[in-house]
Parts: C-alpha cells; sequence; structure tokens
C-alpha cells in the first residue's frame, strides 16, 4: 500500500485510519502486506530501523537521496521513505502559509520510492495506491514496465478516499517529476488546463475502489463528481464501493484508555460519568447533565456542512440543548465557533486543534453526534457514535447513508435527513433531541447502535477477493 498517512505516525483524518488497520486485516486473511509511507517529523518515534542508508531517486534533473527505514508490527511491515529536506516538517500537506509549493516532487519522491522498495525489499503483485498522493504509482509503473520484467505482471488498485482532494498541479510542473508531455492529453493526466495526480491515479490503475456503495454510485453524478463524473462513469465496470471498517482496539468504550470509565451495552452506568467529565473538562455547567449533549468533532472543511450549521446554530442553541466542539481547519469556521461560544459561554465547549484523547471523550460523553456533511465517502465518526451509545445525527449521503439506519425503522440507529439545509439539520436534531428525553426508546436506539459491527474482517475480505480477481498470486 502506498498511502501518505498511517495512524498514528501521520495523521490529518479518516484516512490515516483506515491505512493503519486494513493492511493488518488483510495480513490476519493470509496476505503479505507492506505499507510505504513518508517519514515526517510526527513519524520519529515510530519504532524503526534503517535498511536503505542511500536510495537515490531521479526526479526531473534532479536526483532526491532518500533512505528507507522499516517497522514491523501486527503481521505488517511499514516502511518509512525518509528525506529530511522534503518530509521532514511539521505538516503532513502544509502549514500556516498555505500548502507546500513543492508537493508534487514530494509525493512523486514517494511513489518512487515505493516501487523501489518492491524491486529491493518486497516484490508486490499488487500496489493498493490511496488518494491522489499515491496517483503517480500506476503511472510509474506503466512507463516502467516494457523495460522492467520485475513489473509485467504487477497489478495496481486506486482508492478513492475523497474525490474533493485531486492532485491538482500545473503543467510546467511535469518535467520536475519526470512526466513526459505526451501524457498531457485529456484522456491521461490534463484536468482543466491543469494536472491531476488523483485523475492520473484513476486513469492508469487496474481497479479502482471507493469507501462506501452508496459514494460509488455518487461520484458518478455531475454533483458529486468534482469534473472527474465523465471518467467514473466510463470506468465503472472497474470501480466498487467498500464501506471502511473501524478499530475496536481503538474505539471501544470498554477498554478505551482516553476516557473517564468504561461501559458496554449491558451496563450503561459509565457513560453518565463519561458526560459528567466531558462537561467539566469543556467547561459546561453540570444541570446540562439532564439536558440533551451534541458532540463534533471535525476537520472544519465545508465538505463537513459547517456552512449549513452556521444558518441554524444560533437557532439551535436557543433551545435547552449544549454543544461540545473540537476541531481545526478553515479560519471561517473557527471564528464561527469562537463566536457562538461567546454568544452561548455556559452552552457550547469548545477546543480549536488536533487532540486524539478529548475526540475519544466526546465520543463517550456526548448524546448524539452531528455530521451534517455535504459529501462523505464514508465517515467514521458517525461509526465510533454508534460504539459508543452516542446517536449519530447525520446527512443521507455516502457512508453516513450506508451506516446509520434512519428513525422511521423499527431497526433505528440514528437520525438522517437529506436536503443540504440548515433548516432540514435543524428539524432533524430538534426531532432528535425531543426524542432524547423519551428514556425507553432512546436507550433502545443506542444500544442497537452500539451492536452494530463494522469490524475489518468483513471489509478486508471484500478487498482480497478484489485482488484475487486482479492477481492470481494473491489467491
Ligand atoms: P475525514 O477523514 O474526512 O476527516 P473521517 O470521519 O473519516 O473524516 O475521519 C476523521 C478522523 O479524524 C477520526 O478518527 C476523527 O476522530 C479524527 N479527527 C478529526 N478531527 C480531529 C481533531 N480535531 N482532533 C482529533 N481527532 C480528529
Ligand atoms: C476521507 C473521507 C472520509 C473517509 C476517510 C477514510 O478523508 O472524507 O469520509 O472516512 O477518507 O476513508
Amino acid at each position: 500500500m502506498v498511502s501518505s498517512e498511517v495512524s498514528p505516525w501521520a495523521k490529518s483524518g479518516g484516512l490515516a485510519d483506515v491505512v493503519g488497520a486494513l493492511p493488518e486485516a488483510l495480513a490476519r486473511l493470509g496476505h503479505a502486506v507492506a505499507v510505504v509511507v513518508p517519514r515526517y517529523m510526527h513519524a520519529y518515534d515510530a519504532p524503526a530501523q534503517r535498511v536503505i542508508g542511500s536510495l537515490p531517486i531521479p526526479l526531473g534533473h534532479a536526483v532526491y537521496d532518500a533512505s528507507v527505514w522499516e517497522m514491523r508490527s501486527g503481521g505488517v511491515i511499514t516502511y518509512f521513505v525518509e528525506h529530511n529536506g522534503l518530509y521532514g516538517r511539521d505538516g503532513l500537506y502544509g502549514d500556516r502559509n498555505g500548502e507546500f509549493g513543492d508537493n508534487h516532487i514530494r509525493f512523486a519522491l514517494l511513489a518512487k520510492a515505493a516501487i523501489e522498495i518492491s524491486r529491493r525489499l518486497f516484490q508486490a503483485d499488487i500496489f493498493h495506491c490511496h488518494d491522489w498522493q499515491a496517483g503517480l504509482v500506476p503511472v510509474y509503473l506503466n512507463l516502467s514496465q516494457a523495460v522492467d520484467p520485475n513489473f509485467l505482471h504487477t497489478k495496481t488498485v486506486t482508492t478513492i478516499h475523497n474525490l474533493g482532494y485531486q492532485g491538482i498541479f500545473p503543467r510546467s510542473k511535469m518535467r520536475e517529476i519526470s512526466l513526459p508531455d505526451w501524457l498531457y492529453r485529456p484522456d491521461l493526466l490534463e484536468f482543466w488546463g491543469t494536472i491531476s495526480l488523483l485523475k492520473a491515479g484513476l486513469v492508469y490503475s487496474d481497479a479502482l475502489t471507493t469507501v462506501s456503495k452508496r459514494y460509488a454510485q455518487e461520484i458518478q453524478t455531475a454533483e458529486y463528481g468534482f469534473g472527474l463524473d465523465p471518467l467514473l462513469r466510463a470506468r465503472r465496470a472497474s470501480l466498487t464501493g467498500i464501506v471502511n471498517g473501524v478499530d475496536y482496539t481503538r474505539w471501544n468504550p470498554e477498554t478505551d484508555t482516553a476516557i473517564p470509565a468504561h461501559y458496554s451495552a449491558t451496563d450503561l452506568s459509565g457513560k453518565r460519568a463519561c458526560k459528567l467529565e466531558l462537561l467539566r473538562e469543556m467547561g459546561l455547567p453540570e444541570h446540562a447533565m439532564d439536558r440533551p449533549l451534541l458532540g463534533i468533532v471535525s476537520r472544519f472543511a465545508t465538505q463537513k456542512g459547517f456552512d449549513i450549521m452556521r444558518d441554524m446554530a444560533w437557532e439551535l442553541l436557543r433551545d435547552d440543548v449544549y454543544l461540545v466542539v473540537l476541531g481545526n481547519g478553515e479560519h471561517a469556521y473557527e471564528e464561527m465557533f469562537r463566536w457562538l461560544t461567546r454568544h452561548f459561554p455556559d452552552k457550547v465547549g469548545l477546543r480549536i486543534g488536533y487532540n486524539d484523547g478529548l475526540a475519544h471523550r466526546i465520543e463517550a460523553g456526548s448524546d448524539m453526534f452531528l455530521m451534517p456533511s455535504h459529501y462523505e465517502p464514508c465517515g467514521l465518526n458517525q461509526i465510533y457514535s454508534l460504539k459508543y451509545g452516542t446517536v449519530p445525527v447525520v446527512r443521507a449521503t455516502g457512508g453516513l447513508d450506508d451506516t446509520i439506519i434512519d428513525q422511521n425503522s423499527p431497526e433505528s440507529t440514528g437520525y438522517k435527513f437529506n436536503d443540504y439545509t440548515g433548516s432540514a439539520l435543524l428539524g432533524t436534531t430538534r426531532a432528535a433531541c425531543h426524542e432524547w428525553y423519551n428514556r425507553e426508546a432512546w436507550t433502545a436506539m443506542m444500544i442497537r447502535g452500539m451492536k452494530q459491527d463494522f469490524s475489518w474482517a468483513t471489509s478486508a475480505t471484500e478487498y482480497s477477493r478484489l485482488f484475487q480477481s486482479l492477481h492470481p498470486a494473491t489467491a
């Protein structure tokens, strides 16, 4: 697997969680799996050993001198590609000043290094590439296949975790990453006068997947296709939706070490203790124990529905409800929540930043979890919420639609709405808050959610089947 993120060494979102857990699940099914990721500053603590001291990677007119570190754990090998000049930075993709200007080189290097690692250390039958950051792997392989017998039978799979991030660069950068100019064609890498590394992966991979069935359908439409829908429609026979699993060794209220009390579907008492502690931690009053507490943990990006939240938050917070929020990202949304906190200091608890422990405590201590996403390829937080008995309130899109059973079903595990509007979100959140007082029905719904099983075994089996259909050696 080739990825820009892997939990816990490099994480900005769900991609890291997936690449942190799927390889082990595949290993348990008998596959030999290695993961190639950059050695960012945060990965310096990983218990790895240097296995290649000098790995020269030519790109354009330059040669980058990389090295490779190896870590073995859970039946999986992780190779960290080190190049201090390119990866030894605090941010993964950018910093306070925006995206790094050399991201095309950083991820071209990752792709080339992965191919080199396969040549020297780990003969891969299949390269499983994640998102645009790995998009050049299938291109470089394709360019070298004619001359390199090592890769004659190698197959490639690209998984789309989010079509909204496409790795767009000016045509002028092609030379710097060893891409011949003839690739600049509308049916290849060209995308509206630029090049797109995601498109590169989508064009050159043998198979495509995305992280839920519903999203696999949605991305073939103009509304959710980000301009790539015609290509995805053309490749629909090679596109499958495989919903993400979650890692219940990290996300389970019975064993979670980040929460103040443990609980389960058969004994919920610890959840009240978690709520009380969360209120304290977020500086909210104790009398909120008897009121609905809504939780949010998110990247602050428009994808996540913060624009419709802005349209209704004021109205909602005039009701007798409480809100805890953890997130960071777009400045405008950070400001929106700061503003709400100033106006409703006793009702809104806010932490701007990234905090894994607090993310767990919000999952455990809240009564409901809000995810009104405009689009959501899969979404993991709503699945964590189910496990923590925290009823998800979600927009019916992508993986949110696939993983939550709506309020009108006798089997309901959460609340869903369709229209992407503040009033639809408000109406549904209010309905949930109203129902929260109906303790018996509410508890039954919590327990149904807690009993759902989204462990990786099922999804890994689907990937395994796909790999087998592509390459007999993986059968
Ligand atoms: P996405 O990958 O689009 O951000 P997901 O729901 O798939 O959405 O995954 C988000 C992951 O990132 C979850 O594990 C969530 O707990 C974590 N996360 C997001 N924002 C924060 C934050 N500010 N602090 C801690 N964890 C966060
Ligand atoms: C992306 C998506 C999210 C998905 C995650 C892991 O970041 O936004 O919905 O769960 O990738 O696949």
